[in-house]
């Protein structure tokens, strides 16, 4: 018998195991600290022991107890980035498609595979009010922007062939670091991303959008696409999707909407995001506001041509030999990735368990969250709202009795809230000062998990400045 191989004996109980070690962990969650009480140097010590070159078999598994009790759990009071909370029904799910081993990228190599993702795909985009969109679930949003940029470079300023030519991206000032780095890696240059003003709830100023576009215009240059964000990662502003919907079309441009953040809301309040059909790619993250475990992104299209167009580059060991039309199908023709995860299968397996009510329902109680917390901040002398509170992003500040230096002295409270271990903030520039940020897309919080933030903060806030 191979070294490798496992008797199904074995395997069950080795199942057994991580299915208990996962529902202990699961039991305790809502009680465990925010971020765990270790330090980089403790922690690069905890796993520095050499692999073994005999195996420990069974004993193997005895680290993974250090593994959990070192890791940032995801627990109700996590409000930090933009960081789903990790739905167990498709941590489960995930499980079998690693067993199952598919290899995704077209049909004759994961038939089944293959049909569920499209099935995902059509039903998240026809729930999102973007029926008819195709699209292929990818590691992220980050990954989503690339290839919605691809898209449209190739749609605009082909490159493909004979290599980039400078053409004219513009999204707001508070567009995602990804739009920047999409930029680079296409060869199109982050100088050549257009920086546009953005309105007292940082929203993007379509007035000065339209300046931009002439201004290069009467100067030779080329516009190409316009990144709209359903959901900035500061304080979740969604843009005026159809005003700029109206000044692509007007001037011929690609629209790609970065809904990583955002745009899943949508499933439940559909009439804040008029306008997201419009775009001609756009961007989602299961693995953010549909509480999947990581990495489930997804970039939604509206001409797979276009896409096509972008990726389809098969060498010959690739040629499908099929051709029936759902048999020959590849999304490897239509997506940068070759070899893909069953990424579909957790997504599926917890919409059928849950039902897409749950989901619409989970994502509101978000969003009453954070009014809750923003009416809190506001009804509290010694905190600030920073920003109108769009979606589920609250930004705020302490402020009380503190001299000057309010951003060294929030950025010290950031430190002291994580310390204290209770709730887990992040935070955020905006015009020039430092903020705190809470960000709610997380289906284990509660109201009480949310009073507690403005009771962490203060009670850092104490400890701070006492020294
Ligand atoms: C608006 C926005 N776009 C893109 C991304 C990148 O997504 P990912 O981290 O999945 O690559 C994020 C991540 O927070 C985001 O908030």
């Amino acid at each position: 018998m191979n070294a490798l191989q496992l008797s199904n004996a074995e395997f069950r109980a080795l199942a057994a195991r991580i299915t208990d070690i996962a529902a202990e962990f699961l039991a305790g969650i809502e009680q465990m600290r925010a971020f765990p009480k270790v330090s980089g140097a403790q922690l690069a010590r905890a796993f520095s022991a050499p692999l073994p070159e005999e195996g420990l078999r069974e004993r193997s598994l005895d680290a993974l107890a250090e593994v959990l009790a070192l890791s940032r759990a995801p627990t109700p009071r996590f409000f930090g980035y933009v960081l789903g909370s990790g739905e167990p029904v498709a941590a489960l799910a995930d499980l079998l498609a690693s067993i199952l081993n598919q290899n995704v990228t077209a049909w004759r190599s994961a038939p089944a595979a293959v049909s569920i993702e499209q099935q995902v795909v059509r039903a998240l985009a026809s729930a999102l009010g973007c029926g008819g969109f195709g699209g292929s679930l990818c590691g992220g949003g980050s990954m989503a922007n690339l290839m919605g940029l691809a898209m449209a470079r190739e749609s605009r300023l082909p490159a493909n062939e004979a290599g980039a030519r400078p053409g004219i991206v513009y999204a707001s000032e508070q567009v995602h670091m990804s739009i920047p780095k999409a930029m680079a890696l296409l060869g199109l240059g982050r100088e050549n991303l257009h920086s546009i003003g953005v309105d007292a709830a940082y929203r993007l100023d379509t007035q000065a959008l339209r300046a931009a576009i002439a201004a290069d215009r009467s100067a030779g240059r080329v516009p190409l696409a316009v990144v709209a964000s359903s959901g900035t990662v500061n304080t979740g502003a969604v843009d005026p999707l159809a005003d700029i919907a109206t000044v692509c079309a007007e001037q011929q441009l690609w629209l790609h909407i970065d809904g990583a953040y955002g745009a899943l809301a949508a499933l439940a309040i559909p009439e804040k995001f008029a306008g997201l059909a419009r775009a001609d790619s756009l961007s989602l993250d299961p693995h953010k506001w549909l509480y999947q475990p990581l990495d489930c992104g997804l970039l939604l299209y509206r001409d797979a041509d276009a896409a096509r167009r972008a990726f389809a580059f098969s060498g010959d060991y690739a040629r499908s030999l099929a051709t029936d039309p759902l048999e020959s199908f590849a999304f490897f023709e239509e997506s940068l990735e070759l070899s893909r995860r069953f990424r579909a299968l957790k997504v599926w397996l917890s919409l059928r368990y849950h039902g897409l009510a749950a989901f619409r329902h989970a994502i509101r109680a978000d969003l009453r969250h954070a009014r809750t917390l923003a009416q809190l901040i506001v009804s509290t002398p010694a905190l600030q709202l920073l920003a109108p509170v769009d979606l589920s992003a609250v930004c705020f500040r302490y402020r009380h009795g503190a001299g000057d230096d309010l951003d060294r002295l929030n950025a010290a409270i950031l430190r002291r809230v994580i310390e204290r271990g209770r709730v887990y903030l992040s935070n955020a520039t905006l015009r020039g000062a430092f903020a705190l940020r809470a960000c709610f897309v997380n289906h284990r919080t509660t109201e009480g998990d949310v009073e507690e933030i403005v009771s962490e903060v203060l009670a850092a806030a104490r400890e701070t400045l006492r020294g």
